[in-house]
């Protein structure tokens, strides 16, 4: 889309999210722009084509359920993947490996590599936030299967509690690096 510089600059937020925490980090990221811009958040399940080709600039994030970004997710990035490239659309992943240090960033998480190995796409801008295991609201097997990836990989195995492992400073950051990015283009 052409860019006219007296208009307001317009970034599309798209979400993946099962249990609501990446839509949270995706309002914390969209929120830092509210000054300075258009933004719109969007589940991905409900984004067209159309929608981003109105837009600026794209920023994507995902979580991860069972090893997996959601199906629908891989399938959108897959089906627009030379329109994200030609926006230099940012993403970012949102899983409880990365709450681990030495998996935290872009090149050490696993769900990332995976993912850009998946798509074919490798967005100048990646990043990779903790999320939070919330016992409570798993169900039985969940719950279960849960506490015992925990229980294997030394995280909090007590089901009555609710464990919040993102750094929202990095989030804080990410968004300082994604604004210096677009302000480029
Ligand atoms: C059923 C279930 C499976 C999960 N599987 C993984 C996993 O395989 N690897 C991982 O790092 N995190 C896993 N997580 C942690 C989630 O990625 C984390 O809870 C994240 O905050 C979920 O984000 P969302 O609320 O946006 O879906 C799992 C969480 C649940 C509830």
């Amino acid at each position: 889309m052409s860019y006219n510089s007296s208009e307001m600059k317009k970034i599309l937020f798209i979400f993946s999210t099962t249990d609501g925490h990446t839509h949270k980090i995706t309002q914390s990221v969209a929120a830092g722009f509210a000054d300075e811009c258009d933004t719109t958040l969007k589940k991905v399940d409900d984004t067209t084509v159309e929608d981003l080709n109105l837009h600026h600039h794209i920023v994507i994030g995902a979580s991860i359920r069972y090893g997996n970004h959601q199906p629908k997710l891989m399938r959108f990035i897959k089906d627009n993947r030379d329109v994200l490239v030609s926006k230099n659309a940012a993403f970012f992943s949102v899983n409880a490996v990365a709450r681990k240090t030495e998996k935290n960033r872009p090149n050490t998480n696993p769900y990332v590599q995976k993912f850009i190995k998946k798509t074919g796409w490798s967005p100048k801008e990646v990043d990779v936030f903790a999320g939070v295991i919330d016992y409570p609201k798993y169900h039985f097997i969940d719950k279960h299967m849960i506490k015992f990836i925990m229980w294997i990989t030394g995280g909090p195995t007590d089901t009555n509690g609710t464990f919040e492992f993102t750094d929202w400073q990095r989030v804080k950051e990410f968004t300082k690096k994604l604004k210096a990015s677009f302000s480029k283009e």
